[in-house]
């Protein structure tokens, strides 16, 4: 089954990618070369089996960009630094709802800071775990690996999961993203977007790539090679 493409695919740069010791111009580069978010991965060792940056990092990264801050949280328990995040710039937070035991209220306590709010699936988690949470979710992301590290290989089982939300966000009676998280490149990306995916989150495809500018484009022109199949797939009219 295949989904009509947005008309702008969301690309959302990982700055888990990015030359650590110039995090500074690794911004700059990624805004001037047409990213739409910066996509932030925080990572505490212990729900996760990496470690990143804190938001002292994004605290220092805040002036030097005005493009929204994506931060996806990999850290239990996820309550007690949500507003440290929300302090140090981030535009929408995003948590997996097994990093502590009341997602719905960390949801809540997102809101309340005036952010935007996300739920992540992990590749082994079931789409009937955010059911009860989509009504306080701004974005939807499905993990297209297992979380902790770039570079690693897409997980193509999680098609049919990225459909099926696709379905239950259009049923929703207001706007959600619905993002997609790890090993995307413009092949598995046209994959995620005629799944029915709006947003792309990208680290090595993004920050390996000789020309960035280059590298979003491609991602974004994935958009085409998914309408076209969906096109190829729909109907055709009786006549
Ligand atoms: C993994 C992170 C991803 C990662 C994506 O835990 O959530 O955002 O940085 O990196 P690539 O695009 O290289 O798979
Ligand atoms: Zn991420």
């Amino acid at each position: 089954m295949t989904a009509q493409p947005p008309a702008r695919v969301v690309i959302a740069p990982s700055i888990l990618a990015a030359d650590s010791g110039r995090l500074r111009e690794e911004v700059a580069s990624v805004t001037e070369a047409g990213a739409d978010w910066l996509h932030f991965d925080i990572m505490d060792g212990h729900f996760v089996p990496n470690i990143s940056f804190g938001p002292q990092v994004l605290a220092a990264l805040r002036p030097h960009s005005a493009l929204p801050f994506d931060v996806h949280l990999m850290i239990t328990p996820t309550d007690p630094f949500v507003a440290a995040f929300a302090e140090a710039g981030a535009d929408h937070i995003l948590i997996h709802p097994e990093a502590g035991p009341h997602p719905h209220r960390t949801l809540q306590l997102i809101r309340s800071l005036g952010k935007k709010a996300g739920v992540v699936l992990n590749p082994g988690t079931p789409i009937e775990s955010i059911a009860w949470l989509l009504d306080l979710a701004d974005i939807i992301l499905v993990m297209s690996v297992n979380p902790g590290f770039g570079g690693q290989k897409f997980l193509s089982s999680q098609l049919p999961k990225i459909a099926v939300l696709r379905r239950m966000i259009d049923g929703a009676a207001r706007p959600v993203a619905l993002a997609v998280d790890g090993g995307i490149t413009p092949e598995t990306a046209t994959d995620v977007l005629a799944a029915g995916a709006d947003t792309l989150i990208a680290g090595t495809a993004v920050f390996a790539a000789p020309d960035r500018s280059a590298a979003i484009s491609a991602l974004r022109g994935a958009a085409t090679g998914a309408a076209l199949r969906s096109d190829a797939t729909d109907p055709s009219p009786e006549s």
